[in-house]
């Protein structure tokens, strides 16, 4: 049996994983799912966003299933829960897979179509989060390490391999960041070297300005995105504004050991306890979850459920629906057992 700890946070990731779970709940899936509490509730309690209990349950689980926290403003002392469990526990990367689930929601038009997966080196970059003060103003670093950058191409290129993708694509800025991007970059061609013999995959590279425009004028030109930390924070949500909206965009942490699932989207404040926040990014995150597990054929027909829902005009308000949170889990609920009896 596999064990699943389940943090929702709160806002908006708190409804979309309650949902995500119900759905979960109705599959036949060995798990055993423990729940856990981040956010501005444990702060309250136990004066941090996460505390170390909740860090070594995580240890102690398969995969954690993460909602959303609402990060408090500059100045405010703050433990990112997402960003510790991301170090902790050693998720040296994020994937994020965005495609048109409902095709009339992409904002490009056919022949127009991305289908991406952003695979982004989780642990360092700017994400090393040293700042430091100095005359006039505050310099932060942007790490870039050869055992990171081998680390991450190493993973972009089996996954490619393991998914049927047909071209990596590194993103980086190495005609201004000329070492660390250039680190970057030698290391990407070295593991794409080392994987042309056995995948046939393709492998190139692009400056990340010209990889955001590309995604808008020639999407179809890219397949499997690797790159440094905050620009797969970028492009990801560029990517899931061009397929119909943050709604849609799963993601999942990956690292030697543990796994971390979540959608890409956050607490969403300005619809938050309404009951309207879309969790098809929730489901599909769960979905990709289930197949980390082991449960590739679970993962497979609640895929196909959501969007068979979807494109049965069974959506949410932000998809031009008129169905709430829960209706939507209801309703993919329903074609998962309408499945089961077919
Ligand atoms: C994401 C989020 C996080 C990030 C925030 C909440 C720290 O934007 O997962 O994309 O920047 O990585
Ligand atoms: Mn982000």
């Amino acid at each position: 049996m596999k064990r699943v700890l389940v943090l929702p946070g709160e806002g908006a990731g708190l409804e979309v994983i309650t949902a995500a779970l119900d759905i979960i709940g109705s599959l036949e899936v060995d798990l055993d799912i423990l729940h856990g509490v981040v956010g501005t509730s444990s702060r309250e309690a136990h004066g941090s966003h996460i505390t170390d209990e909740v860090i070594d349950l995580a240890k102690g689980s398969d995969a954690v299933l993460y909602g959303a926290v609402q990060s408090p403003p500059p100045g405010v002392a703050y433990r990112s829960p997402v960003l510790t469990l991301r170090r902790e526990l050693g998720l040296f990367a994020n994937v994020r897979p965005a495609r048109p689930l409902v095709p009339r929601l992409s904002a490009l038009r056919p022949p127009r179509r991305l289908d991406v997966v952003i695979v982004r080196e989780n642990t360092e970059g700017l994400y090393c989060c040293r700042e430091r003060d100095i005359e006039g103003g505050v310099v932060a670093e942007r790490l870039v390490t050869r055992l990171a950058s081998g680390r991450i191409h190493g993973f972009a290129f089996d996954w490619a391999a393991s998914h049927g993708r047909r071209r990596v694509t590194c993103v980086h800025k190495a005609n201004v960041l000329r070492r660390s991007d250039g680190l970057f970059l030698e290391s990407f061609r070295e593991a794409a070297a080392a994987a042309s013999g056995r995948s046939g995959i393709a492998a190139d590279d692009l400056h990340v300005d010209a990889a955001a425009e590309r995604m808008v004028v020639a999407p179809s030109t890219l397949d499997v995105i690797v790159t440094t930390n905050l620009f797969g924070d970028i492009l990801s949500d560029l990517a899931a504004g061009l397929v119909g909206g943050l709604g849609f965009a799963p993601s999942a942490n990956i690292g030697a050991r543990h796994a971390l699932f979540e959608p890409v989207h956050g607490t969403a404040p300005g619809i938050a306890g309404k009951g309207i926040a879309n969790p098809t990014a929730a489901i599909m995150s769960a979905a990709m979850m289930l197949d980390h597990l082991g449960y590739g054929s679970e993962a497979g027909r609640l895929e196909q459920a959501v969007v068979a829902t979807l494109r049965a005009g069974v959506a949410t308000r932000d998809a031009g629906g008129r169905h709430g949170t829960r209706g939507f889990a209801r309703a993919v609920k329903e074609r998962l057992a309408r499945g089961r009896r077919e």
